[in-house]
């Protein structure tokens, strides 16, 4: 197996970071097919802690190319920003260790203020939209942009003439929206001088990145796909609207790169042993009691973008399963599950039920996603500590029932379990390279 997808199976913050430093210290290069600098991983390699948004993981680790794919939204200032607090700590950046493709959509400064002017909005008057509760990084408004066909790219910032006709083109859009929504039109002039001079940084790192990962699949080279967020934000299969802008979906790793799709050959599920979600939307087995607040404290369910609590909840099987079918799993990462330590009761949902009838799926209608009612099969827990557990003997009978009810109940087996954040507290079943 040469080539591995990463793709988070509920809402995001499922714990990649471990297992994708884990997978792209094996890789020959590590690859970001969609979002932007809205994803969080933290990295902690030696005792140094490295915080990467928009960056691969594998730009840490020497000898490596990390890759920009076409699919991600990139935003050249938090670039920038990135690529100095790294270097600050050692990293080495230049041409040799990333690639951003041509291909990029860039986030501007008014698409960061589009979309926090729209949440601001939408949560003092609900008629204007959803409260999303996004990262307000302009995530949204960047991929409108693209799919509208108004976007700069990275390939326009090589001439100025180019850069200065896009922007009219995006202005023309923007300031009549800005003006109506109460908010100061974006000065041409401005904005054109602020593009070319952060050009310079990002000039040097680009290229085709479906050229050169031909050329490393020819060379029989490793390559991991890093995905960002979770199948259940995906633009399509998520809780649409409370989603994000992209596609999620492993698949996404194909078109958001430039490789074949038959080119991907393992794709790895990371799944939480329970769920948590971050912003609005309709969260099923969610806990609203102290059962929830203390999955919430002992797994520090905070985001690393926002540093926002996140919603804590059971297991959600049905939803997991529909997860690993979209995406076409091949095994899941289990983490967290030290979480669980100590909990007399575990609920697995199994089903729902709507409107009297019973369901065996997640359905797309946002009300009928809201008023789904978990149906919970309860499983005794464990008093004893699976923390930093290497090997099946290590882990009490009911953990192992339990991951082993989940195995069944999603029709996927665990490739690796993941026992406290230290990369070597970790459960080798298959390496999904091998
Ligand atoms: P956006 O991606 O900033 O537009 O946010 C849309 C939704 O996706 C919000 O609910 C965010 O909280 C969520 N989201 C975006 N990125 C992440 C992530 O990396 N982890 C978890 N949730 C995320």
């Amino acid at each position: 197996m040469s080539n591995v997808v990463v793709v988070g199976s509920q809402w995001g913050d499922e714990g990649k970071g471990k297992i994708v430093d884990w997978l792209s210290e094996r890789a020959d290069v590590v690859v970001r097919f969609q979002g932007g600098h809205n994803a969080g991983h933290t990295l902690v390699i030696d005792g140094e802690v490295y915080k990467l948004s928009l960056l691969p993981s594998g730009i840490v680790r020497g000898g490596k190319l990390s890759v920009i794919g076409n699919g991600v939204v990139v935003d050249p200032w938090a670039l920038v920003k990135e690529m100095k607090k790294l270097s600050e700590q050692g990293v080495t950046i230049n041409a040799e260790s990333l690639l951003i493709s041509e291909g990029c959509s860039l986030i501007l400064p008014l698409h960061g203020e589009l979309d926090a002017i729209r949440e601001d909005a939408a949560k003092a008057k609900s008629e204007t939209g959803p409260v999303i509760g996004t990262t307000r990084r302009g995530i949204g408004p960047a991929y409108e942009d693209k799919v509208a066909r108004r976007a700069l790219r990275v390939c326009d910032l090589k001439s100025e003439e180019t850069v200065a006709k896009r922007v009219d083109v995006l202005l023309a859009h923007h300031n009549p929206l800005r003006k109506g929504l109460g908010f100061d039109e974006v000065n041409r002039d401005e904005l054109i001088a602020q593009i070319m001079e952060v050009s310079k940084h990002v000039l040097p790192l680009v290229g085709a990145s479906w050229k050169i990962l031909d050329e490393a699949k020819k060379e029989g080279k490793k390559i991991l796909f890093e995905g960002a967020q979770g199948i259940m934000l995906d633009i399509d299969h998520g809780t649409y609207p409370f989603v994000t802008s992209s596609n999620v979906v492993a698949s996404q790793a194909a078109g958001g790169s430039g490789m074949g799709a038959g080119s991907l050959d393992y794709i790895l599920g990371i799944t939480k042993a329970y769920t948590t979600r971050v912003g609005s939307g309709p969260f099923p087995t969610e806990l609203f009691d102290e059962v929830g607040q203390g999955l919430g404290e002992r797994g520090h369910e905070f985001g690393t973008v926002t540093g926002r609590s996140r919603r804590c909840g059971w297991f959600d099987a049905i939803m997991v399963r529909q997860v690993m079918k979209i995406s076409g799993i091949t095994g899941i990462a289990l983490t967290k599950l030290d979480v669980l330590d100590g909990m007399e009761e575990l609920k697995i949902c199994v089903g729902y039920e709507l409107n009297g009838e019973k369901l065996d799926y997640f359905p797309a209608s946002t009300d009928d996603q809201a008023n789904v009612k978990p149906i919970y099969e309860s499983m005794e827990g464990w008093s004893e500590s699976t923390f930093g557990a290497r090997s099946w003997v290590d882990l009490p009978a009911n953990a192992i029932k339990y991951v082993r009810r989940i195995e069944e109940l999603i029709e996927t087996p665990v490739a690796i379990l993941s026992t406290s954040p230290e990369r070597d507290d970790t459960i080798l079943v298959k390496n999904p390279f091998e």
